[in-house]
């Protein structure tokens, strides 16, 4: 449980923590060589933990030293994902390709949705199939073999962040060349490439539309350092603009969340970046912005809905979000509303109007982005407000307390039994 007292002004300077959403595929991607990688920068969140437990799982090692994270792939003795593991994290498909690539078959249980809605695979299994994988779906589990796998073109329908991970990594260990067409273009997507190049890949032209890998290059161990993670810091930059105040985040490139640091500046925050960092001034009354719709990168991440939205609730004026990316993203807004929040919901739209004051409330986080929103909405409001199920937000933020209250918010983290650990 989170436990925080609103009305507080942020202040100061933070490095952002590493990226969740570069080190998953990453962590996949060192079963690719026999060998030992360093992955500096790297963020201890429970989604790492559960990576963790997998690669532990299929007989390699991992062990931390400090904010590195070094894995040792030399020894891998199975080419299995159980249920449990993969019922902790949906996102833990992102280890087919590897596997395949690696062992020549996979086997994994069948990803269940989340709590953002199904969970297709369906483009991962099309392009793992089109690279020559034989995928054979019984009783929940999906039985993969590819003793060859042959470069192809692959057409993605959607450019999911995931299938594109997943071709990219089958495509390492196919004879030739593979072309991706309508590939995600998210920086995490380049952060992958950069690390497999380091590995010695073939791998050009992520963070456009197409990327070429050139498969069966000998691959080795390598030293990373992640990118900053865009979405903890459209968090962090959601928070100050809405209580008011003026911070700085390092480590973090503002390139990557420039849909974000728009609006907010449209909502009459003052942002100044540099290579180096992000800096936001905020006197804490915001005006809504004009529609945000969130659309696959580099249009507005449907990760940062959440935050931007709890950042606006007390905002002069009206925002309209339309949230296109997943079905049922707007879990927040209910909790949102206990606390006084004005947000009316009709379907892929919210609408959200401005109030004049937020109450504390007791209120539930119900998914990682949506539970990061409800400490964003506590810090402007009056009074005490828990937050509970916190173990969501510990999925993507390694320290979202400790990070804000250096900023000069009151929070505490308190652990209460009743809560899922
Ligand atoms: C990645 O999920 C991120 N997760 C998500 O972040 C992020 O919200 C999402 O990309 C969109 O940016 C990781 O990188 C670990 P998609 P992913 O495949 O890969 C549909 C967070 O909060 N689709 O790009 O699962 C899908 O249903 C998490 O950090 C299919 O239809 O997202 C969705 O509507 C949440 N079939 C759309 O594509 C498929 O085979 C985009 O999904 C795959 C996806």
């Amino acid at each position: 449980m989170m436990i925080v007292e609103g009305g507080r002004r942020l202040s100061g300077r933070l490095t952002v923590q590493g990226a969740k959403n570069s080190v998953l595929p990453i962590l996949a991607a060192a079963l690719l060589s026999k060998d030992q990688c360093r992955i500096r920068h790297c963020p201890r969140l429970r989604d790492v933990e559960t990576a963790v437990e997998i690669l532990r799982h299929l007989g390699c090692q991992a062990r931390w030293e400090a904010e590195d994270l070094i894995v040792d792939t030399t020894v891998m003795d199975r080419c299995d994902i159980p249920d449990e593991l993969m019922r902790k994290m949906r996102s833990s498909v992102i280890f087919l390709g590897a596997i395949l690539n690696r062992c020549g078959h996979a086997e994994i249980s069948y990803p269940g949705g989340c709590e953002l809605g199904p969970r297709p695979i369906d483009l991962h299994l099309a392009a793992l199939r089109t690279l020559g994988a034989e995928i054979r779906e019984e009783g929940g589990s999906l039985q993969c073999t590819a003793p060859h796998l042959q470069g192809a073109e692959i057409v993605l329908s959607i450019p999911s962040v995931g299938a594109t991970e997943n071709a990219v990594l089958a495509a390492c260990g196919a004879e030739g060349t593979t072309v991706i067409s309508n590939a995600a273009r998210e920086p995490e997507i380049v952060d992958l490439q950069t690390f497999l190049c380091s590995m010695g890949a073939s791998v050009q032209g992520a963070g456009s539309s197409t990327v070429t890998v050139v498969g069966k290059r000998p691959l080795h161990g390598c030293d990373h350092t992640l990118i900053g993670d865009r979405i903890v810091a459209a968090t962090y930059l959601s928070a100050a603009a809405a209580v008011g105040g003026e911070i700085c985040l390092e480590g973090v490139s503002y390139g990557h969340l420039s849909t974000v640091t728009t609006a907010l500046q449209q909502a009459g925050c003052r942002i100044q970046c540099t290579p180096e960092q992000i800096c936001l001034w905020s006197d804490g009354a915001l005006r809504g912005v004009s529609p945000i719709r969130t659309s696959p990168y580099p249009g507005f991440p449907t990760d940062a809905q959440a935050e931007v939205m709890a950042a606006l609730l007390r905002s002069r004026g009206t925002t309209v979000f339309v949230e296109n990316m997943f079905e049922n993203r707007y879990r927040h807004v209910p909790e949102l509303q206990r606390m006084g929040a004005d947000v009316r919901l009709e379907g892929r739209v919210a609408v959200v109007c401005g109030v004049e004051k937020l109450h504390a409330a007791q209120v539930q986080a119900t998914d990682l982005r949506g539970g990061a929103s409800l400490v964003v909405a506590a810090l402007q409001a009056e009074g005490i407000t828990k937050v509970t199920q916190t173990h969501h937000i510990d999925r993507g933020y390694a320290d979202l307390a400790g990070d804000l209250r250096a900023l000069g918010a009151e929070i505490r983290v308190e652990t209460t039994e009743d809560e899922v650990t």
